[in-house]
């Protein structure tokens, strides 16, 4: 069973650090997957960390993740609140998919309230800070091995 994770990231989150950081804060996206890569190793993850600023890239992405990824960890910026097309390219994707956003969208501007990705997302986290990516990342390790134990119970019953 795979144990690999990508971890997505859409447009103008490589200036995380000092894009806005009033609202994004000081931490730049290398540290945030230097978190990611320890929280990871702890939990027996394998991780895939990948920023684009292309949205073509990221459904190329999602499309890779089909072959080899139990979860996706997904912050895909402002083309949460535009893309039909990455909704269709995860609502082709079988394994898990979290959704993150660093700041509360909620209680910024009006069209940041709606995500086309949430309708597919297993859980979403925002407002927690770049935290929000370790959160999702334990939640996929948490239901992996629930994943893993009820296989094992099919297996026990069946046989
Ligand atoms: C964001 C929120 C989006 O509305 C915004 O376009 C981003 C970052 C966040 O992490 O808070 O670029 O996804």
């Amino acid at each position: 069973m795979s144990r690999l994770v990508s971890v997505l990231n859409g447009p103008n989150l490589d200036l995380l650090g000092r894009r806005e950081p009033a609202i994004y804060g000081y931490e730049t996206l290398a540290d945030v997957e230097r978190d990611c890569r320890a929280l990871a190793g702890e939990l027996g993850l394998e991780l895939r960390f990948l920023q684009s600023n292309r949205e073509y890239e990221i459904i190329d992405w999602v499309h890779e993740a089909r072959e080899d990824a139990a979860g996706i960890v997904i912050n895909a910026a402002a083309f949460t609140h535009t893309s039909v097309a990455i909704l269709d390219a995860l609502n082709a994707y079988e394994g898990l998919v979290f959704e993150v956003h660093i700041s509360n969208v909620h209680q910024r501007e009006e069209f940041r309230h709606h995500s086309f990705l949430s309708a597919r997302a297993d859980g979403v986290i925002v407002g927690c800070g770049t935290q929000g990516y370790q959160f999702a990342l334990r939640r996929i390790a948490r239901l992996l091995e629930s994943q893993a134990e009820a296989g094992k119970g099919e297996k026990a019953s069946f046989s």
